[in-house]
């Protein structure tokens, strides 16, 4: 039987190549929801990265698609139940970025310490103003962490190591191994007055929209520098930028918005935010592993076995 299997976002060459060596491959970015509606009939699997939105539209049209995966963590861009309902196996690379989210979110908090975008863009300027850029120490600082799961644990390893006090707020949290890597585990009502850093590391679920709002910065300590490189929408940015205009927060560092790209976004503006286009899982290594990972899983699933992170 051959199939054929559908790259509608950049993938990295390593998962191209697997999927080559097994049935006809075709890429082709940047399509419109009409253009993909027009083509999907034609093909088995379909891979996709961020850009891509495999909604309703598309799934209906895709008669023989049998497997849907995204070279990322989550599923966000992917509409679930009509999937479902036609029986498409719907999976993701969970792992395969993680560290590079992780170290994502350490440059992000570095930066937001000692200023790094904003004097790199002043001395650009032609600008020598030393004591405008006065930072923070991260040595001692306490590191609130919202999510303690793949990355948020990462970031923990990696916090202790600059000597911070890390303490860790997830409904879910694993105790144990809160424990091994020297966190103290609090509820976020404990969590938001005693962190310098706070940093999310949760999906974008019913239960974390908008986890940062004006009721919950009112209870933080002033100063606070926030920290999201998880998914937009777990910070209300008015909230956000009322509370960074009246000096409450010190300064955010952003990966990712409520809209993206944030074009009527007013948080981006201000010279206490630090900001990245997305760019959370973007190293090679990362883009090699989650494309492999996903390439694997549709080989699998095409020949009648099944995904493993589905
Ligand atoms: P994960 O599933 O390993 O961890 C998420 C954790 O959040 C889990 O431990 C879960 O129990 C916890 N959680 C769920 N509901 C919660 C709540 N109400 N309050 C606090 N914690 C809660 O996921 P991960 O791989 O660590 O990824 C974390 C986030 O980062 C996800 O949103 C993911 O999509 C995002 N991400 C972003 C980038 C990027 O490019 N910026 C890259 C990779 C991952
Ligand atoms: C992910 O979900 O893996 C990240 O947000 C990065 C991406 O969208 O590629």
């Amino acid at each position: 039987m051959s199939y054929k299997v559908l790259v509608s976002d950049p993938l990295a060459d390593e998962g191209v190549d697997i999927l080559r060596g097994f049935c006809e491959v075709d890429v082709k970015t940047g399509l419109s929801e009409d253009e993909l509606v027009k083509i999907i009939n034609e093909y088995d699997g379909l891979l996709v990265r961020s850009g891509t939105q495999v909604t309703e539209k598309v799934i209906n049209a895709a008669e023989k698609l049998k497997f849907i995966g995204r070279a990322g963590a989550g599923v966000d861009n992917i509409e679930l139940e009509p999937a479902t309902k036609r029986g498409i196996i719907v999976a993701n690379a969970p792992a395969g970025n993680t560290l590079a989210a992780c170290e994502h979110t350490l440059a992000m908090m570095a930066s937001l310490a000692r200023n790094i975008p904003q004097a790199t863009a002043s001395v650009k300027k032609g600008e020598w103003k030393r004591s405008k850029f006065m930072g923070v120490e991260l040595n001692d600082k306490v590191l609130g962490i919202v999510g303690f799961g793949r990355i948020g644990q990462e970031l923990a390893k990696r916090a202790n190591a600059l000597e911070m006090k890390v303490v860790a707020y997830d409904p879910y949290i694993n105790k144990e191994r809160a424990n091994e890597l020297g966190v103290e585990v609090m509820t976020l009502e404990q969590l938001f007055p005693v962190a310098d850093f706070i940093t999310v590391h949760t999906p974008l679920i019913k239960e974390t929209k908008h986890l940062i709002n004006k009721d919950t910065i009112a209870t933080m300590k002033t100063g606070v520098r926030i920290i999201n490189c998880a998914r937009g929408g777990i910070i209300n940015e008015d909230d956000l930028y009322d509370a960074i205009v009246a000096g409450k927060v010190a300064g955010a560092a952003l990966d990712v918005y409520e809209e993206e790209p944030p074009e009527n976004s007013k948080i981006v503006t201000l010279e206490q935010v630090i900001t990245t286009p997305h760019l959370g899982a973007s190293t090679v290594e990362a883009q090699q592993n989650v494309a492999v990972s996903v390439a694997k899983q549709c080989i699998e699933v095409l020949k009648g076995g099944s995904a493993k992170f589905v």
